[in-house]
């Protein structure tokens, strides 16, 4: 009887000894804006793409999210995101599946939270791209896999990963360079400014008075850059802005869920267009970035869109290496 009671007791150690870690049981990580995450951490991100960058250049990829399923949830339409996401999901032995907003109806047809603890008994993380910034705070305070951030109306710290990346490849280093964003003060301009704070680059923002950045953003990103020492410019001015600048960078003026405002934003920005006379203002060997899509002859010209200086086709494949290297990073 001892022995048999001895026998069962050492199976069930070894078979709950052998079991998979219980989801949720360590605190899961997200990637939601880039002012949770440490300087040396988001360095990491980029030298991982770098390497992941290079892997699939050389004949691919390791697989190692085999079996791994992201849930891709888009309340907005998108392009870049939705590709790059799901092709990165299958150059690294996983897959994804998109839900768009007739699909689940994230908060109408289901609540926040039930929708992220159902997904999260069939995925192993999450990308949303949502409207309201606390709505992808939901997700993730209710997921117990990893929820990405792939656009708010506050912040796009994807599309900054790739920027980053982007802006080292071409200067093979981010400290001690200036970027001048031109334009509104919107949800990539708030990712821009706190990823140059973590990477040691002067910031200078040119935008309408009444379309700065937002307070929040700016209550978040300030203390980085204090702690990072880098000069921080905002004015209404673009060619103060650009002065010097190693990068400018523009996006539209008007953004997802702005469409009403389109011709009451029109003339206010039209001083803020990116041409080839502001480009003169910058150093000699500045590069052009904008996170697409571009409305040509609006916030920048198709001569400076396709001239030697614009590097916005390389930057938008780099969304693809950047976020692998977020993907391995969170989901492996
Ligand atoms: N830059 C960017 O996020 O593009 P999409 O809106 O096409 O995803
Ligand atoms: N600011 C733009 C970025 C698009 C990628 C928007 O939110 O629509």
């Amino acid at each position: 009887m001892f022995r048999r009671s001895m026998k069962c007791a050492i199976l069930l150690y070894i078979n709950i000894a052998t079991l998979p870690a219980r989801k949720g049981s360590r605190p899961v990580k997200h990637f939601l804006e880039l002012a949770n995450w440490s300087s040396p951490d988001l360095w990491y991100l980029i030298k991982l793409a770098v390497h992941l960058k290079m892997e699939w250049q050389s004949g691919g990829n390791r697989p190692v999210l085999a079996n791994k399923i992201l849930g891709m949830v888009f309340q907005k339409p998108s392009l870049r995101t939705r590709v790059s996401f799901e092709v990165g999901m299958k150059h690294l032995g996983g897959d994804a599946i998109m839900l768009g907003p007739q699909e689940i109806g994230l908060g109408t047809r289901e609540s926040i939270p039930d929708v992220a603890r159902v997904l999260s008994g069939f995925v192993q993380g999450i990308m949303a791209r949502v409207f309201d910034h606390a709505h992808v705070l939901e997700l993730a305070q209710h997921a117990n896999v990893p929820v990405i951030n792939g656009l708010s109306d506050a912040y796009h710290p994807c599309q900054a990963m790739a920027d980053m990346l982007t802006i080292y490849e071409r200067f093979d280093r981010l400290q001690g360079l200036k970027l001048a964003y031109v334009g509104d003060g919107n949800n990539v301009a708030a990712s821009l400014f706190e990823a140059a704070a973590h990477f040691g680059l002067d910031f200078a923002i040119a935008t309408p008075e009444g379309y700065e950045l937002p307070q929040s953003a700016r209550d978040k990103a300030m203390p980085l850059a204090e702690k990072a020492g880098i000069n921080v410019i905002m004015t209404t001015h673009p060619a103060q802005a650009v002065e010097k600048a190693h990068v400018i960078y523009t996006d539209t003026w008007v953004s997802m869920g702005q469409e009403k405002e389109a011709e009451e934003r029109r003339p206010i920005f039209a001083p803020y267009q990116v041409n080839h006379d502001l480009l003169q203002q910058a150093h000699s060997e500045a590069i052009v970035l904008h996170c697409l899509p571009a409305h040509r002859g609006e916030e920048i010209t198709n001569e400076v869109a396709d001239g030697p200086h614009s590097m916005i086709f390389q930057q938008a494949e780099n969304r693809l290496h950047a976020q692998k290297a977020i993907l391995v990073h969170l989901l492996a």
